[in-house]
């Protein structure tokens, strides 16, 4: 296997390499949580080497690729547990289609079958709401433009949320002993309203900060990433697409316990590391791309050097009277 380079501290592993081939490495049943954004199927390519999986002609080609990473995750994760991955459906245009036609290519469904097709059961989708008015102001989009509900609302659609998709790796006779329960005895009831919810929005989404909700932050994506001007590379920072942090973060304290094994295959800059090692999680995470590697490095031990956050079940009755 070819390792470029790596990172090795008390609580976290990270390592310039090629997720399936560093993947491969990895014992059966190590992982208790995995959780990424992976490339947005051939929207970016983030270099030229062929490993990276957003450099493909179209979506049969990266699922071709993404399956074997699919297929790893499966054997590496310890039975009863989850993976997470958080991706979007791809709008295409006209001028840009065979069949003259516009419309959405519905990558988290393409996700949800190859992840099924490799042995993983459909959990559960999340809904990240995105406000459609800066996404008309980003795009121009046809779909949202004023003058189009006008004219011929046929072609209005709605906004493009970002969504979390969750999968289970069941056990079976064999590997039920492998089971460990993610247990939380302070587990406060008021926030199970709000994590139960099927739309994780600015309103409801909640940070470990006790008392404050986030009230207001509706883009969640624009103040909840790392700083990514570290990764120095202009073009491809605007592309990166940091993981959110808030979501992240609700994802690592519903789907995993203090201590557990974290890992993202794809992890950029490192959002995924950062909050699992601010959540007390230990985490191992592969980047193909050098730049985005050492600033995630940077990142990671920052975040080692910070420690754990305030455990955000430790007082449920400061949760209660904040909320
Ligand atoms: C959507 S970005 C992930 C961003 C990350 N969640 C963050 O917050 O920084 C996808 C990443 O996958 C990386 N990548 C693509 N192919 C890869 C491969 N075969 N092995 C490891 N990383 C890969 C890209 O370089 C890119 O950084």
């Amino acid at each position: 296997m070819e390792v470029l380079n790596q990172e090795i501290g008390e609580r976290f592993a990270a390592y310039n390499a090629d997720c399936v081939e560093f993947s491969q490495s990895l014992p059966d049943n190590s992982i208790d949580f995995t959780v990424y954004s992976p490339p947005f199927s051939n929207i970016y390519t983030y270099s030229d080497s062929e490993r990276d999986m957003g450099n493909v002609e179209d979506d049969a080609a990266f699922f071709e690729n993404y399956r074997y990473m699919v297929r790893e995750k499966l054997r590496i994760t310890r039975p009863g547990r989850l993976t997470a991955i958080h991706v979007k459906d791809i709008p295409y245009h006209q001028g840009s289609s065979e069949r003259g036609d516009s419309g959405l290519r519905p990558f988290s469904d393409l996700c949800t079958q190859v992840h099924r097709e490799e042995g993983w059961s459909f959990h559960c989708r999340i809904t990240i709401w995105r406000d459609p008015v800066l996404e008309r102001g980003k795009t121009n989009a046809h779909g949202l433009l004023r003058k189009t509900r006008r004219a011929d609302a046929s072609f209005c659609r709605v906004g493009m949320p970002e969504y979390l998709m969750i999968y289970r790796k069941w056990a079976t006779e064999e590997t039920a002993h492998m089971v460990k329960p993610i247990s939380n005895p302070n587990y406060p009831t008021e926030l199970w309203q709000q994590e139960a919810s099927p739309v994780w929005d600015g309103e409801t989404i909640w940070n470990y900060r006790l008392g404050q909700s986030g009230k207001g932050d509706y883009d969640l994506r624009a103040t909840e990433v790392l700083n990514v001007k570290a990764a120095k590379d202009e073009e491809a920072i605007k592309h990166l697409c940091p993981m959110p942090l808030n979501v992240t973060r609700r994802a690592l304290t519903l789907w995993s316990a203090p201590d557990d094994v974290v890992f993202s295959p794809f992890m950029g800059i490192g959002s995924e590391g950062w909050e699992s090692l601010r959540a007390g999680r230990r985490f191992i995470g592969t980047e193909l791309k050098g730049s985005y590697y050492d600033t995630a490095v940077v990142n990671l031990r920052e975040a080692a050097a910070a420690g754990e956050g305030p455990d955000i079940f430790a007082d449920s009755s400061a949760m209660e009277s904040t909320a």
